[in-house]
């Protein structure tokens, strides 16, 4: 499945804050991803970038004024507003929130903003005290009541020094936020997805844990791509280095049966689990209360007792189950195994010592069984676009 974004009309509308620096990161990964961006910037916006930065990214014209001459919108004032797929604003500052709140259309950006049937995303970015004052939140609850989608503001360090709620979000949490909208009515819409994600810890004592490798990096692109499908999406995680993905519910735990314990309640009323957790199938018995001391002794017993396996325990009438069988060897025979005797519909196998598609990869290669009897064998692919050729399994599934 294509990323989203590409081929899609994207308009960006940039406004008056020192947070547009990110928009020209923005800019770029969106024209990256195969989007056609038309920036349109405001009057004071220009103070702080000149169009020349967007243009240059974008290759594309930068509308500043629907008077210029040079401009499109000068011949049509609406022709942005009804080619666009989406428009952000980003960063949206207090003063252009509120110009949307009311309707205005004094500049090319409030006029698009009015003109388009398009879905509109406004990214705040603004002193933490002006996001606080009621006028500005009432314009965004007024806005979000019309179906705005209202992405952030963060909390952290502000320009001013402040230290509170007004930050733009991050580049990748924007472009999340546009492939969630763009995926609105997607072949997952209506459906909640639980995704399981990263490698357990089984604590030892308060300092040392049994861990693995998994970096969570094939479970949080399937949540995004599940997510970009219109599903309602529930993450529940191992600790990750990761960052967690816009528009997902995302769910911390530490340990297989806190693991457990989690899904158990989120898959209560799901339609499709999708483990692709690595789970210890061992815990310490019993871990220790304090740090146990390195002593006198060159060895140390730690009497491990399985965990339960989690994907086998879950199952309600309707659950599409599917997991992973990260193999070092005999991998389509271990996972045919594991595909019977967890009560799976589909089970990913994948190879882990292949080139790319080990522990930490951007990518995967996996051959998917099904309980048909199915195999198919897919070529080395994103982690992501492996997330929808088994959301396509899923949805198949569903339908
Ligand atoms: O048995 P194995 O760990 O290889 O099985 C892998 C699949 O089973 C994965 O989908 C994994 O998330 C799931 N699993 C589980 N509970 C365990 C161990 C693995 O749900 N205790």
């Amino acid at each position: 499945m294509p990323d989203p974004l590409a081929q899609r009309s994207i308009a960006l509308g940039v406004t008056g804050s020192i947070a547009c620096y990110k928009a020209v990161d923005l800019a770029s990964k969106l024209t990256q991803a195969g989007a056609l961006v038309d920036v349109i910037m405001t009057r004071e916006a220009c103070q702080f970038l000149t169009p020349l930065t967007f243009r240059s990214i974008t290759h594309r014209p930068v509308v500043t004024d629907v008077f210029d001459p040079q401009s499109e919108l000068s011949i049509d004032h609406v022709a942005i507003a009804e080619r666009a797929d989406a428009l952000i604003v980003a960063p949206a500052t207090a003063h252009t929130i509120a110009k949307l709140a009311l309707g205005l259309a004094d500049d090319a950006l409030t006029t698009t903003a009015l003109a388009t049937q398009a879905p509109l995303i406004i990214a705040p970015a603004m002193d933490a005290h002006m996001f606080d004052n009621a006028a500005t939140q009432q314009n965004a609850s007024t806005l979000k009541s019309r179906g705005c989608v209202i992405a952030g503001p963060a909390e952290g360090r502000l320009a001013s020094g402040l230290v509170g709620k007004g930050r733009l979000l991050e580049v990748p949490q924007l472009l999340g936020c546009l492939r969630q909208t763009l995926g609105r009515g997607g072949d997952l819409a209506g459906r909640k997805v639980v995704v399981s994600a990263g490698g357990t810890q089984e604590p030892i004592d308060p300092v040392r844990v049994i861990a693995n490798h998994s970096s969570g990096k094939m479970g949080f692109a399937i949540a995004e791509a599940a997510r970009d499908r219109g599903a309602d999406v529930t993450l529940v995680t191992a600790p990750t280095a990761l960052d967690s993905p816009f528009g997902v519910n995302v769910v911390k735990i530490a340990t297989a049966l806190e693991m457990r314990s989690a899904l158990q309640n989120k898959c209560a009323h799901a339609d499709a689990l999708i483990m692709a957790a690595a789970v210890a199938d061992w815990r310490p018995a019993a871990a220790a209360d304090q740090k146990v001391k390195k002593g006198s002794s060159d060895t140390w017993d730690i009497e491990l007792v399985k965990n339960p396996d989690i994907v086998a325990g879950i199952s309600t009438e309707c659950l599409i189950k599917v997991g992973f069988a990260a193999e070092s060897e005999d991998l389509l025979a271990n996972a045919q195994s594991k595909l019977l005797s967890k009560g799976l519909h589909l089970i990913a196998a994948n190879d882990i010592t292949a080139e790319h598609s080990g522990f930490g990869a951007d990518t995967n290669k996996v051959i998917l069984l099904d309980r048909e009897g199915g195999e198919e064998s897919l070529p080395l692919m994103s982690k992501y676009d492996v997330g929808h050729a088994i959301l396509d399994r899923v949805a198949g599934y569903l339908s």
